[in-house]
């Protein structure tokens, strides 16, 4: 039988994203209600290397369900990507008696959380990214809420666009992954999108496309640009030349990753930490929390980052016929 875990700890790692502190709430409190330790790890795994871990209870996590960022703080280590980094932070761990770990964050944080687990401290992923390009799962705490800020952007950006007749192209976080690209472009009815999963690069085809939807008589014309792909200013340049038509860049960056979380990424965070903890209590570790076919459900580690996602090819054809 697994030995019973007393004392765990919880870090945010990466990019931080909306609901990040609904899933640590969740976390130190079905931790608590079950009469488990909190630590809490500060600045993820740069933090746990620095022994900046502080004592969580209920209170820790007061007043902090609506609030955008991550209450433990996050960062990048390179320290930690090296064997002996990974090391140190399970000798660490062990020190302050964590036996249990969860690990808020991307496929990156997920290898040092695989690297830990080797080391034996049971450790659970749960998928934190705006990006939404954990293979393994559905739904990333933080998504919904980056696709909603970034669409009432986008709908602010069209109405002046629209007033002056012109091209506009907006810029969407989502690193290599154009899923934050394909639903904006969905929900503000864009008249292109480019993902870095399906741009061939075929400039002169788009600004045939901007002339053609002139001729039909549009007045603007969004095209939604993923990050992976990137060069909007230099491109607006282009087809502005090409075009004749005026021809605008704007490139939303971080403001898509804060503010206050959207009801459902609260309420899948708080489930997700939640079901964390159950992981922990029954002796799991190396595993990652998922939403999946409408479940929250957890796969091992190894098995979600061999996992390959794409851009689902229906939502992708429909949008080039939404946008005539
Ligand atoms: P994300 O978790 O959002 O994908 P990163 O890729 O930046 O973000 O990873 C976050 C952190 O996770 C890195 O700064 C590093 O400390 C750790 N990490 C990433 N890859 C590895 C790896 N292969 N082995 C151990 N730790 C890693
Ligand atoms: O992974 C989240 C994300 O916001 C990506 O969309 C983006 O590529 C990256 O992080 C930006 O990272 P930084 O905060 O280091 O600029």
């Amino acid at each position: 039988m697994a030995k019973e875990i007393k004392t765990i700890g919880i870090l945010t790692s990466g990019g931080d994203a909306p609901g990040m502190n609904a899933a640590t709430r969740a976390v130190v409190r079905n931790a608590i209600a079950h009469g488990l330790k909190v630590k809490g790890i500060m600045k993820g795994y740069q933090g746990l290397l620095n022994e900046e871990i502080i004592d969580m209870d209920a209170r820790s996590v007061s007043d902090t369900i609506q609030k955008g960022g991550t209450i433990l703080y996050t960062a990048r280590c390179a320290e930690f990507r090296t064997p002996e980094g990974q090391k140190k932070g399970a000798d660490i761990c062990k020190k302050h008696g964590i036996e249990g770990l969860v690990v808020i964050g991307g496929d990156g944080s997920f290898q040092g959380a695989q690297k830990l687990a080797a080391l034996g401290i049971n450790t659970i992923g749960l998928p934190g990214t705006i990006d939404l390009d954990i293979a393994c799962t559905d739904y990333t705490i933080g998504f919904d809420t980056a696709v909603n800020t970034a669409m009432e952007a986008i709908d602010k950006v069209r109405d002046t666009s629209t007033s002056h007749e012109r091209c506009s192209i907006i810029e969407v976080m989502g690193r290599n992954a154009g899923y934050i690209a394909l639903w904006c472009g969905i929900a503000n009815g864009a008249e292109d999108i480019l993902l870095p999963e399906r741009y061939d690069n075929d400039e002169q085809k788009l600004i045939n496309n901007i002339i053609q939807n002139r001729k039909k008589g549009k007045k603007h014309h969004i095209i939604i640009n993923a990050e992976g792909i990137g060069h909007s200013t230099s491109m607006a340049k282009r087809i502005e030349a090409a075009t004749g038509i005026e021809t605008r860049a704007t490139i939303l960056g971080h403001m898509q990753r804060g503010g206050s979380p959207t009801c459902k990424d609260r309420v899948y965070a708080s489930i997700m930490g939640a079901y964390a903890v159950d992981l922990l209590r029954e002796g799991k570790s190396n595993r990652v929390v998922a939403y999946k076919n409408g479940k929250f459900v957890d796969f091992d580690i190894d098995e979600a980052l061999a996992m390959k996602k794409d851009i689902d090819e229906y939502q992708y054809t429909i949008s080039k016929n939404l946008a005539r």
